[in-house]
């Protein structure tokens, strides 16, 4: 009784948005006596972006969900199950023209099962959304439900009856399929491990077949045939087999998560072969074929996370000339063998590693593990754990935009991301890096995000961010730095420098260092407009910083006190010091740039260049002149850095 009270709840909440326009006066009746509804259901007219459909499917318009229906009111009923309760009655009850309709089974258990057959929803033949939740209740499927648009199925049990059509032999898809993966075509088989060997399907007749299948009792949705949206979450539908969603032309999300499927079997996919989206997150595949996924050609999003891959190589996958994402989070992968995302080559997200196992990043002689990801932008690679990270690793990412790497990783060698020349955000928290080569940016120069926070680091570097001419952020929170550079805050656009958390050894050197870098956060994004000669009105987005005082660096050696505060208070420095910077030939490596130094004794100081004031704000010039300035003048707005 109490769920039947919450539920009732949420969706007065939620119905009152799409009723508004229905209603003649605000305070009319409650939403249930709108159109006629069985005891046990409430219905409403809801907006068909209220219904969970559009909540599951994320981007449900990008998956090609029918834009015009969007904000078009649903006639929607949720109705209750009961464990004796005569379900055919109850729908039988309902409006014929319901065009969504809910149904929560909440009292099952051993004893209390419940088991509603597809054909008793023959009379809604405008629904077009159903969802069925819940555990003890079993969804006979004696005929297609060729109404119906999207389905949701959750912790249900699904079957097909022995009378059920299927589709047709027709013949086996392999039949048109001619792709190799290079390893095949080239035959150097023995190379690599072959890891479904037994991929071609066992010769039986089609009879046998069916058989087998009806004795199963194996779901199939064949004649489902404008069905969009398929979710079968949790329903212990542990087995897949082509046929099950064969002639699902219009289908375009497919979610199977949390069905403990091992296998994904040759061509499971391939009659749905508009689909978009596939997720088959939280099972238990332990391998992948190519076959498997074949035919997908309109495939945009991958979620294979949480399964029990251990291997993938480039028989692990066909062609997916569409996939912009894959999620392969979670498996316990220990290498990516070369050439293993060679099909790739428009995927612009992956994200790889888990808690079960540690990912080991290597260079390969001849076929690099990343090739062919030419576009690319953003990777994430979990539990990477690594002596030191070689150059070479990353080859091939020409395109790559946004890096995170997670694990152990004890050090970073030279040239170690050379090659990623659209590299923008590098995010390397929380991987142990004790030690970076200090060319280990070398050729990386459109760098705006470097996070090196919470890491085992003791210190940075000498000319590791020489070429960061773009920085804008360097995090480097959290490690257990006790001195910097000299001219470390030598960054032409840096707006946040975090050095919390560090047990800084405080002395004048650290007079270079300024507080409304380091005391800092990025904030939100905000608009902001001028108005132009012509009066026009030109608006750009802008990110603001927030000045937030406990994010000071703090002196491990004067008591965990603010370093600016020592500085003023407890070190004599005398003057502030001001350091030339120097920009010059940037993209030799450090010891180079310092040979070079000793021999050329004119450096090129900013100060001669034709610099706009206002592009000169951030330099370590005019940061340090304004100090000066203002401790002179106005003391007090300085002094917000004095007590912390
Ligand atoms: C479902 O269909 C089968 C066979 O057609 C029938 O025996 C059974 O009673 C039906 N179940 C319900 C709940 O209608
Ligand atoms: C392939 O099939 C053979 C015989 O049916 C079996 O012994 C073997 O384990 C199978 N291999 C794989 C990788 O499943
Ligand atoms: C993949 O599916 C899991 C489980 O639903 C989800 O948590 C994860 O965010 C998905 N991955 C992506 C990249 O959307
Ligand atoms: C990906 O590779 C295939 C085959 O090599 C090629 O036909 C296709 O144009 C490539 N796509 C992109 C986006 O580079
Ligand atoms: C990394 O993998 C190892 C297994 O090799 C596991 O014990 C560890 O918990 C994983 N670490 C993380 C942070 O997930
Ligand atoms: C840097 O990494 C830390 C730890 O992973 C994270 O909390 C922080 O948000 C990251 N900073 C930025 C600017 O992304
Ligand atoms: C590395 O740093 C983490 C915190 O960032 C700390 O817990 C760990 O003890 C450090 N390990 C070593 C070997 O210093
Ligand atoms: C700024 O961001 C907002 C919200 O993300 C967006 O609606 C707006 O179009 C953006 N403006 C410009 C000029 O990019
Ligand atoms: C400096 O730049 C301004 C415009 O940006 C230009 O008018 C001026 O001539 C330049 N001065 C020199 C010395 O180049």
């Amino acid at each position: 009784m109490k769920s039947f009270i919450m539920i009732l709840l949420t969706f007065s909440i939620d119905g009152s948005v799409g009723l508004k326009p229905l209603l003649i006066e605000p305070k009319a009746k409650v939403e249930q006596d709108v159109f006629s509804c069985p005891k046990s259901c409430v219905c409403q007219y809801a907006a068909f972006e209220k219904l969970p459909i559009v909540r599951w499917v994320k981007h449900y318009k990008a998956i090609g969900g029918n834009k015009d229906d969007y904000s078009k009111l649903t006639k929607l009923a949720t109705c209750l199950l009961q464990p004796n309760g005569e379900t055919q009655k109850l729908l039988d009850s309902l409006p014929s023209d319901l065009q969504a309709l809910i149904l929560l089974y909440t009292g099952g258990n051993q004893e209390n099962k419940l088991s509603v057959n597809a054909s008793d929803f023959g009379r809604l033949q405008q629904l077009t959304s159903l969802e069925f939740r819940g555990p003890g209740a079993t969804m006979v499927i004696d005929e297609p439900m060729d109404f119906l648009q999207h389905a949701n199925f959750e912790q249900i049990q699904l079957h097909a009856s022995d009378t059920l059509q299927r589709p047709k032999f027709a013949k086996f898809p392999s039949e048109d399929y001619d792709y190799k993966p290079p390893s095949e075509l080239l035959s150097y088989n023995n190379k690599y491990p072959l890891q479904f060997i037994n991929s071609s399907a066992e010769i039986i007749t089609y009879e046998q077949h069916i058989q087998r299948l009806k004795r199963t009792r194996m779901p199939c949705f064949y004649g489902w045939s404008r069905l969009e949206v398929l979710r079968i979450h949790n329903c212990d539908l542990n087995e897949l087999h082509w046929q099950m969603f064969d002639g699902l032309t219009h289908l375009r999300h497919l979610s199977l998560e949390g069905n403990n499927i091992r296998e994904i079997p040759p061509f499971a996919f391939s009659g749905a072969f508009q689909l978009k989206s596939i997720s088959l997150a939280h099972n238990s595949l332990e391998r992948l074929h190519y076959f498997g996924l074949a035919g997908l050609l309109q495939l945009e999003t991958l979620n294979l996370s949480d399964n029990q891959l251990d291997q993938l190589s480039e028989l692990s996958f066909p062609p997916l000339p569409k996939l912009l994402m894959a999620d392969l989070q979670g498996n316990p992968l220990k290498h990516i063998l070369p050439a293993t995302f060679w099909v790739m080559n428009a995927t612009r997200e992956l994200y790889i590693g888990s808690d079960k196992e540690a990912l080991n990043l290597r260079t390969w002689n001849f076929y690099g593990q990343f090739d062919s990801l030419h576009k690319l932008r953003t990777l994430k690679l979990g539990n990477v754990t690594t002596e030191a990270l070689e150059h070479g690793v990353f080859m091939g990412l020409h395109n790559l935009e946004c890096l995170t790497l997670r694990g152990t990783i004890k050090s970073l060698q030279f040239d170690v991301f050379t090659g990623l020349n659209m590299l923008r955000e590098l995010d390397l928290s929380h991987c142990m890096i004790r030690e970076l080569s200090m060319d280990a940016l070398v050729g990386v120069k459109q760098l705006q995000l470097l996070n090196l926070s919470y890491n085992n680091l003791t210190n940075v570097p000498p000319g590791l961010l020489d070429d960061q001419l773009e920085l804008k952020e360097v995090q480097l929170q959290g490690n257990q730095l006790t001195f910097l550079p000299l001219q470390f805050f030598n960054l032409p656009r840096v707006r946040v420098v975090r050095l919390d958390q560090n047990p800084w050894q405080c002395t004048c050197q650290m007079s270079s260092w300024v507080a409304h870098l380091t005391n800092v956060m990025r904030g939100s994004m905000k608009e902001i407009c001028v108005k132009g000669n012509d009066n026009t009105l030109s608006c750009r987005n802008v990110t603001t910083y927030k000045i937030d005082k406990t994010l000071a660096p703090r002196c491990a050696n004067y008591n965990g006190r603010s370093v600016y505060y020592v500085l003023r208070r407890q070190i004599n420095c005398g003057a502030i010091k001001i350091i030339q910077p120097s920009y010059q030939s940037p993209g030799l490596p450090h010891w180079r740039k310092v040979q070079l130094q000793g021999i050329n004794l004119r450096p090129m100081n900013r100060n001669q260049q034709n610099i706009s004031h206002k592009k000169q704000a951030n330099s370590l010039l005019f940061v340090t002149g304004q100090d000066k300035v203002l401790s002179k003048s106005q003391p007090s707005s300085l002094n917000i850095f004095n007590n912390i």
